[in-house]
């Protein structure tokens, strides 16, 4: 079955990011001249999906605004001849349907995909997490996708995450399969000891996920933090039937830190069209005093 769902986590309470994230959600942080939110849906809608939900929490309603039309400020835009400008305020607006849900209290990752239950119905979707920005030709979503309709599996993006940091992270017990391709047949959430390390390889990012993890939701108990954890509803599809790991292209940047915050905004705006050159001149000049 083709995959034309998402869902995008944002509901989480970002406290790494303190205090911006006081009243500004993560997921509305700017990177360069949009909000990270923004590029996460473009790779969605660039990967085929046409249906999103964004599941939010109180204090999050700057992200319905951000995709809902703005009559006022089309209407000046347009009077004061700002054409291009007029354009691409409304084609966000535009870029696919786009639902919100609450996540009524903030149990956790896995916690906040169970809200999409009705949302999904009986078909495949895609998660993408609500502070990842993937940046690459290829969007990751879509190479997941590939991945799920290749195997017929749940596919999870998965990178190589350095050995001091993994206990932070979930660690995988893979199989090559193929290229970027690795078949994943266990995992821990956060291994503390370096015996519970079963591979460098961590879920970063993105997944495609079928409609029986709610199933498994449902009947999982809170692990890690106390949260009902994602990787832990995995970790039963994992063992029993294999999911399928996929070492995506693309660079990763975690909105939800504040040095991934800063790295985002650098190389996003050196890659800017208009901004990239006189930025890097700018940063040239920096970097020479440093
Ligand atoms: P994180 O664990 O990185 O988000 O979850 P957090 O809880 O905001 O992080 P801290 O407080 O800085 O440690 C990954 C994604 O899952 C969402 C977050 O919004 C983020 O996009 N999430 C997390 C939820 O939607 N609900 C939750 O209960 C937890």
């Amino acid at each position: 079955m083709k995959v034309t769902k998402a869902v995008i986590p944002a509901a989480g309470l970002g406290t790494r990011v303190l205090p911006a994230t006081k009243a500004m959600p993560k997921e509305m942080l700017t990177i360069v001249d949009k909000p990270a939110i923004q590029y996460i849906v473009e790779e969605a809608v660039n990967s085929g999906i046409t249906d999103i939900l964004i599941i939010t929490n109180r204090g999050k309603d700057v992200i319905e605004d951000h995709f809902d039309r703005c009559p006022e400020l089309e209407e000046r835009l347009l009077a004061s001849k700002k054409q291009d400008v007029y354009e691409e305020v409304v084609s966000i607006s535009k870029l696919a349907n786009i639902y919100f849900i609450r996540q009524k209290e903030t149990k956790g990752l896995g916690h906040a995909v169970n809200c999409a239950r009705s949302f999904v119905g009986n078909e495949p979707f895609a998660v993408l997490y609500g502070d990842d920005v993937i940046i690459g030709d290829d969007p990751a979503c879509g190479q997941l996708i590939r991945a799920y309709e290749k195997y017929g599996k749940v596919a999870v993006g998965i990178k190589a995450v350095p050995e001091a940091d993994i206990h932070k992270y979930s660690s995988l017990k893979v199989d090559h399969l193929e290229d970027n391709l690795f078949n994943c047949t266990d995992m821990v959430e956060k291994p503390q000891t370096k015996e519970a390390v079963l591979s460098l390889y961590s879920i970063l990012g993105r997944c495609v996920l079928t409609p029986d993890i709610f199933d498994i939701l449902d009947n999982t108990a809170p692990g890690a933090g106390g949260e009902i954890q994602l990787t832990d509803a995995m970790k039963t599809l994992a063992q029993t039937v294999g999911i399928t790991g996929v070492d995506y292209t693309g660079k990763r940047y975690d909105m939800g830190d504040k040095l991934g915050i800063l790295q985002a905004t650098v190389e996003i705006a050196l890659k800017n069209p208009s901004l990239g050159e006189p930025f890097k001149a700018y940063l040239k000049e920096i970097v020479s005093t440093l």
